[in-house]
């Protein structure tokens, strides 16, 4: 049971006893379904804020959910859960709840009793915006249950209910998110003291969300050490373990293109572990490690000891980390140092500060969301950087342990063939660097005028014969069965990755099994000389006969921009034909770009309605229309026959 933490001082009519509730023994269930680790950081944001206000929280990973606990709720005495719950691929739930979001559509799925509130996080720009979220939402009320607050939705791409406000400002999504994130938790809040009869309490706006978890840390001078003073060692949180993290080891690491700042990446690694098989078009997760300079920086600026061992128990007992485990470990692989700093740790650094200056300080940038955006996010300050600036701030290392979010993994698609390398998986990458510009700061390295991607940086760094701790992960981006079908691809950037993939694995099958391959390939970037990744090899595809047509689009080569939907358009009539030809498209590349892509595919199929293609075969005029290009590219995508596999 989690303790509860500084409770404001609220009051409880009798009411709140009769209807079976009372705020200090029954829990609020947090449960987040998250890829990528936004869901899952929010949830702890959300609990914190919640005990802050005096109720006891859990935050449940919904992989470990259990049947049982939605079962013990009754009308006097309901269950409440709250779920911050991320889409994925077409519409699909991210790999920890879809156990769960299968039993919610099932018919065997009841809960009376339940009284829940749902957070969407999703993008808008994905045709199955949010649709995860949406459905439990729905079918929880359908099922039973009873709605605390409504289901808000947050928006990657923009809009939604903070449109005015993404007006004014530049917002990331993290920062958008953080603002809906932040409305939606007071809206439960307020639902929540309504069932539980809450009085009388202060100043529902102005909660900073800071009120953190409590950790338990014993240190010691030796593995040996730390593991002989403890009888019964605390188990390893299931978080940690429920992925099955793989070691592979870095076969092979080249330069694809250097030109200014901008560098690509080919990487190849091994697959050791027998058990391990992909195939083409699937996804690799990488875990990755922070820097050392920063490690060092961090445990300088701290008065950290790296070498110590410490076993680090949380409120239920459990260790977020390996038991035992060095602090370098921690600060190296489990603890992010790269990332942007969120408003709610100034806040709580403000509270830890001991001079006036940067408590003001770091209490305007937490209120002040203009300046946070301008010297926080823009100027891509990390801890390491807060802490630099504010020197009074004395965080102890359970301080430490409050604020610093889990380091998530990257997914990248891999960019080999299962057929031709069923052991090694091939990456194709660019490495995240931007030039800071951080307003009345001198910066002098050239590292300090520089924001470093944390996977992509990590990955440029790492040696040939190093292992890096990776899982592979399913996608529903698959060539089809037939390789006779005619085949569209279309990508941009490293957009080639996963298409690389599929030309090597045609090239496989013409060469062991004579079948003849139709591809067409639609490939964008900036310069021919610049980024054009694997040109060579596209070039030699289409001497082997594997590729039949290859159109570039470049788009910094001439005055005019050249993109591969003009591309797209330019060939009309190649592209009529092999979609006539029951052909299957594949798109890969950015968010923005495959919206491009989709309206150029939408233009083509009115072309072929207009044109002799399709116009003998439709008697209805409406047919033509752009409407019913629409249903006709959603069909496709129904069948499996237009397929995307897309990331802002
Ligand atoms: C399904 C899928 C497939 C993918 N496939 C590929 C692929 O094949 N090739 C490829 O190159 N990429 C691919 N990606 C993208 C990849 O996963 C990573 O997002 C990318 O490599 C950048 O990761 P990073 O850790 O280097 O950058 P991060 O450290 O995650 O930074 C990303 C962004 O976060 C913000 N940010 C981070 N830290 C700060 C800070 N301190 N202050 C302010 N802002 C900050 C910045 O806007 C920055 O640009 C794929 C993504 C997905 C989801
Ligand atoms: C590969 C990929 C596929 C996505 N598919 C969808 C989708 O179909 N619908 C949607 O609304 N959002 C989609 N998104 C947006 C994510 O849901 C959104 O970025 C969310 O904040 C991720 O949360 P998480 O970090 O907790 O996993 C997708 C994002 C990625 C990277």
């Amino acid at each position: 049971m989690l303790s509860c933490l500084n409770n404001e001082d609220i009051s409880k009519t009798p009411e709140s006893s009769r209807n079976g509730l009372d705020i200090s023994t029954n829990v609020i269930s947090i449960c987040f379904g998250s890829q990528t680790g936004t869901a899952e950081n929010y949830a702890h944001e959300i609990a914190n804020f919640l005990r802050k206000r005096g109720f006891l929280v859990d935050v449940v990973d919904l992989e470990f959910f259990s049947k049982a606990s939605f079962a013990e709720g009754t009308s006097a005495s309901p269950q409440i859960a709250l779920f911050l719950l991320a889409t994925y691929g077409e519409g699909e739930p991210t790999d920890n709840a879809k156990t769960f979001y299968e039993w919610v559509k099932s018919e065997e799925a009841r809960f009376p009793g339940v009284r829940y509130s749902v957070l969407g996080l999703g993008n808008s720009q994905y045709e199955h915006y949010n649709t995860v979220a949406k459905d439990v939402d729905r079918l929880m009320e359908a099922r039973g249950a009873e709605r605390l607050s409504q289901l808000l939705l947050c928006d990657a791409a923009g809009g939604g209910g903070d449109e005015d406000f993404a007006k004014l400002v530049d917002m990331t999504f993290l920062f958008r998110l953080m603002i809906s994130a932040g409305r939606w938790a007071k809206e439960v809040s307020r639902a929540l003291d309504t069932l539980f009869h809450v009085k009388d309490r202060k100043g529902y706006d102005d909660q900073p969300m800071a009120t953190r978890k409590n950790f338990y840390i014993q240190m010691f001078e030796s593995e040996e050490a730390a593991t002989r003073s403890n009888k019964k060692l605390p188990a390893s949180s299931a978080k940690l373990d429920h992925v099955t993290k793989k070691l592979m080891k870095v076969r092979e690491k080249r330069e694809l293109q250097k030109s200014g700042d901008r560098r690509f990446l080919h990487v190849e690694l091994d697959l050791e572990d027998k058990e391990d098989a992909y195939e083409t078009g699937d996804h690799l997760a990488i875990y990755p490690e922070n820097k050392s300079s920063l490690v060092e920086r961090f445990a300088v600026r701290t008065s950290i000891d790296l070498d110590k061992w410490v076993i680090v128990r949380d409120d239920v007992a459990a260790s977020p980390f390996p038991v035992p485990c060095t602090l370098r470990k921690i600060f190296t692989s489990y603890l992010d140092l790269n990332c942007c700093v969120k408003q709610d740790w100034l806040a709580f650094l403000a509270e830890l500060a001991l001079s006036d200056d940067d408590r003001r300080n770091l209490n305007w940038l937490s209120e002040d969301s203009f300046s946070y955006q301008k010297h926080i996010v823009k100027g891509y300050k990390n801890i390491v950087d807060v802490l630099a600036d504010h020197k009074s701030v004395h965080l102890t290392l359970e301080n430490i342990l409050q604020i610093l979010p889990r380091v998530q993994p990257r997914y990248y698609s891999i960019s080999s063939s299962s057929s031709s390398s069923p052991k090694q998986v091939h990456l194709t990458l660019k490495v995240l660097e931007e030039e800071i510009d951080r307003p009345g700061q001198s910066m002098e390295s050239r590292a300090e005028r520089r924001f470093e991607g944390t996977c992509s940086s990590f990955l440029s760094c790492v040696h040939v014969g190093c292992s890096v701790q990776a899982q592979l992960r399913r996608s529903p981006f698959k060539l089809p069965k037939d390789l006779s079908t005619p085949i569209i691809l279309v990508g941009a950037g490293t957009g080639i990755a996963p298409l690389r993939a599929m030309y090597l694995e045609a090239h496989h099958a013409m060469k062991i099994s004579g079948v003849n391959v139709d591809i067409a390939f639609f490939y964008g970037c900036r310069k021919e000389d610049e980024d054009c990744l694997y040109r060579e090899e596209m070039e030699s595809m289409m001497d082997a006969g594997v590729i039949n047509s290859l159109h570039f689009a470049f788009s910094r080569e001439t005055s005019k921009k050249i993109y591969v939907q003009d591309r797209i358009r330019q060939q009309r009539t190649e592209v009529a034909q092999i979609m006539q030809k029951q052909g299957c498209i594949y798109v890969c590349g950015s968010i923005s770009m495959a919206s491009e892509v989709r309206r150029a595919f939408v233009d083509v199929l009115i072309s072929m309605v207009n044109s002799d293609i399709l116009s003998k075969l439709l008697t209805n005029k409406q047919e033509g229309s752009e409407e019913a290009a629409r249903e006709r590219l959603r069909n496709l995508q129904a069948t499996g026959r237009y397929q995307q596999d897309i990331w802002s």
